[in-house]
């Protein structure tokens, strides 16, 4: 087995690599003058591959394509850590293209299992016909960057991120809760107060991602007003678009933790175990 990374994870794909004792394939990225890709593996390849690669931006989904091209001949293990357009899974409004499915059905037919982290919804698996599809959380590692304390109290900001709260709270031996969050646009959402228990304590703020920054920030100042004395923001995806990490800040968060599922200065966590034990 050898790994090869796509040029957004490549720190995590060296770490899957080393972790692995697998030899890792040299590849050649360039930008030609037209704005276009080029991808070339350096070394012939006959083995089965674990490719790694994110695809937050469109281009990172193209690199990925272009690196399975140059792998046609080979068993492909995809590792996609952070899937892009993930969360377009479903016509919310009709005649909406489901993003998810067009990539799925383009994906399908080149790799024989694809693994992801903590993707926004899992059964996206349903657009895969012939894949075998695993998602793996970071939860657990996350959890290990937090210190027990007395007055901790995990909550997610919606109850779709319910799992994750129950995961952290586990480790950490608390309880948890989650808020009640409406989407308004993009960027807005709306959270109702809830009764919940968080005066004095030490909140855990998890979800899969911040992307603009509106869940966090508005769970953030919903907890704030119910008493919360300090608020760690946990979070496995660091999209952080636009000035999302200012206005988590800004709104009151003492901390924010998230991994390389994305490669930032913040992603202080790695998911390489997790991923690891999904490959074997
Ligand atoms: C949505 O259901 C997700 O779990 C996140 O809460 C959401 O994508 C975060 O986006 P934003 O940071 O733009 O509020």
């Amino acid at each position: 087995m050898k790994v090869a990374c796509g040029r957004a994870s490549q720190e995590l794909g060296a770490k899957i690599a080393k972790k692995l004792s697998a030899p890792l394939i040299e590849s050649e990225f360039k930008v030609f003058p037209d704005g276009e890709q080029y991808v070339r593996l350096k070394e012939e390849v006959d083995e089965h591959v674990v490719l790694v690669q994110s695809t937050p931006t469109d281009s990172d989904f193209l690199n990925l394509l272009f690196m399975l091209d140059a792998l046609r001949y080979n068993e492909v293990t995809a590792v996609i850590p952070y899937m892009g357009y993930a969360r377009q899974d479903k016509e919310f409004e009709k005649g909406e293209s489901i993003s998810i499915r067009a990539l799925a059905e383009v994906l399908d037919p080149k790799v024989t299992k694809l693994i992801t982290v903590d993707v926004h919804d899992e059964e996206i698996k349903r657009f895969f016909d012939s894949v075998e599809f695993e998602n793996v959380t970071a939860f657990k590692e996350l959890a290990k960057e937090l210190k027990k304390k007395k007055n901790q109290v995990v909550v997610a900001p919606d109850h779709g991120a319910i799992t994750y709260a129950e995961t952290v709270a586990k480790e950490l031996g608390c309880k948890y809760d989650f808020l009640d969050k409406k989407r308004k646009s993009e960027t807005d959402v709306e959270i109702k107060t809830k009764e919940i228990d968080v005066e004095k304590k030490e909140v855990i703020l998890v979800d899969d991602m911040v992307s603009t920054g509106g869940t966090i920030s508005t769970a953030i100042n919903v907890l704030k007003n119910q008493g919360a004395e300090n608020i760690k923001v946990v979070i496995t995806h660091p999209v952080f678009a636009m000035n999302s990490i200012q206005k988590i800040y800004s709104a009151g968060a003492d901390e924010i933790i998230s991994t390389d599922t994305i490669e930032k200065s913040i992603s202080t966590v790695s998911v390489a175990d997790p991923i690891i034990e999904a490959i074997k």
